[in-house]
């Protein structure tokens, strides 16, 4: 038989269109399922395991339902094509047996789901037995994290260290605008709401280090409001907890001296914002830096922290995350060199 050139040219297009979305579902096969690519199918306890396992029930009826749709769709338009007959096909009219089924499936599905979803929710909104939780106060500013500890009188900012094993009781509150706290290894997300207190309970049972974001657009650095949980042994999270009581070494070389009197003069204006336990200042509108050279970024993500990556930010931290509250001090380079030196010693 031969094809014409026209039914050739609708045969290449009808196999491109089949190759496209064969190769798009392959692209995305990868970044949506498997721990490897995408942490949020490998909880770190039993909360966050109630919503992975939530998650793949649902997953699999979508598919199912999407697979069954899109199968018949797809045979229909082949099997029922326009063939070149005249006139119009044979017109249906109403099936009870049909539309009884197609209603009677999709409740069943839901109510199913939404009986695993009660029990999901049981299982992540439980009190720790015994009560026995660690309090940290979570506080969502545009765009960092504040976290706060008040039962161990510590302050620090975009990386939560918590011990392993234990469950954490995260209160969320915001300084400005809606946030939202989401680490998928650990528990739930939650939104952090301006005027309202929210909480939620994370956990993970072993040590380990686990990203987050925010969740909720906030603003033009939303996507810049990384989070990072380390979870610590027990000993390593006490250790932890007395180096962040500690107000801090006096600056040892003579550039983190300037460093720390350039912070402390007006010219400086670093403490019109930021804290640094020991000195007398008590700022809150940037993040507490008492111990800012330990933490692993700078910029709540945007930049690891090693000397050259904070002389970057202080030389111009609007080049670097641009529409952030710090503004361009115009601090000159030598300025910029005695402020890193005493940061960095803030271990
Ligand atoms: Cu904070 Cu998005």
């Amino acid at each position: 038989m031969r094809v014409g050139r026209k039914g050739l040219m609708h045969r290449r297009r009808r196999w491109g269109a089949i190759a496209l979305i064969v190769a798009a579902g392959l692209l995305a096969w990868p970044a949506t399922v498997g721990a490897e690519a995408n942490p949020m199918f490998d909880p770190q306890s039993g909360r966050a395991r109630a919503v992975v396992d939530l998650t793949w029930v649902v997953l699999f009826f979508v598919a199912l339902v999407f697979i069954i749709a899109e199968g018949l769709l797809i045979f229909a338009l082949v099997r029922y094509r326009h063939r070149g007959e005249a006139g119009e096909p044979r017109q249906t009219f109403g099936n009870r047996r049909l539309e009884i089924t197609w209603t009677a499936i999709p409740i069943v599905i839901l109510i199913f789901v939404f009986i695993l979803t009660v029990r999901a929710m049981r299982v992540i909104a439980a009190p720790p037995a015994g009560g026995d939780a660690l309090n940290v106060t979570l506080i969502g500013h545009q765009w960092w994290w504040e976290y706060r500890y008040p039962d161990l009188g510590i302050v620090t900012a975009n990386e939560l260290h918590i011990p392993a094993g234990k469950t954490v009781h995260l209160q969320l509150e915001s300084a400005d605008v809606i946030h939202d706290f989401w680490v998928p290894q650990l528990g739930r997300k939650m939104d952090v709401v301006p005027g309202k207190i929210n909480s939620i309970y994370v956990q993970s049972d072993n040590p380990g280090v686990f990203d987050g974001a925010c969740a909720e657009y906030c603003g033009t650095q939303h996507a810049w409001m990384r989070i990072k949980v380390i979870a610590d042994s027990p000993a390593d999270f006490d250790q932890w907890v007395q180096a962040q009581k500690a107000t801090g070494a006096q600056p040892a070389s003579p550039d983190a001296l300037a460093g720390r009197g350039i912070f402390l003069s007006s010219a400086g204006n670093c403490a019109s914002c930021h804290t640094i336990n020991g000195t007398a200042n008590l700022a809150n509108v940037g993040p507490d830096l008492t111990h800012v050279g330990s933490r692993t970024t700078i910029g709540a993500g945007v930049l690891t922290n090693t000397s050259d990556n904070m002389a970057r930010w202080l030389t111009n931290p609007q080049q670097v995350k641009p529409g952030n509250l710090m503004p361009d001090l115009r601090l000159t380079p030598d300025e910029v060199r005695a402020l890193t030196a005493y940061l960095e010693s803030l271990k």
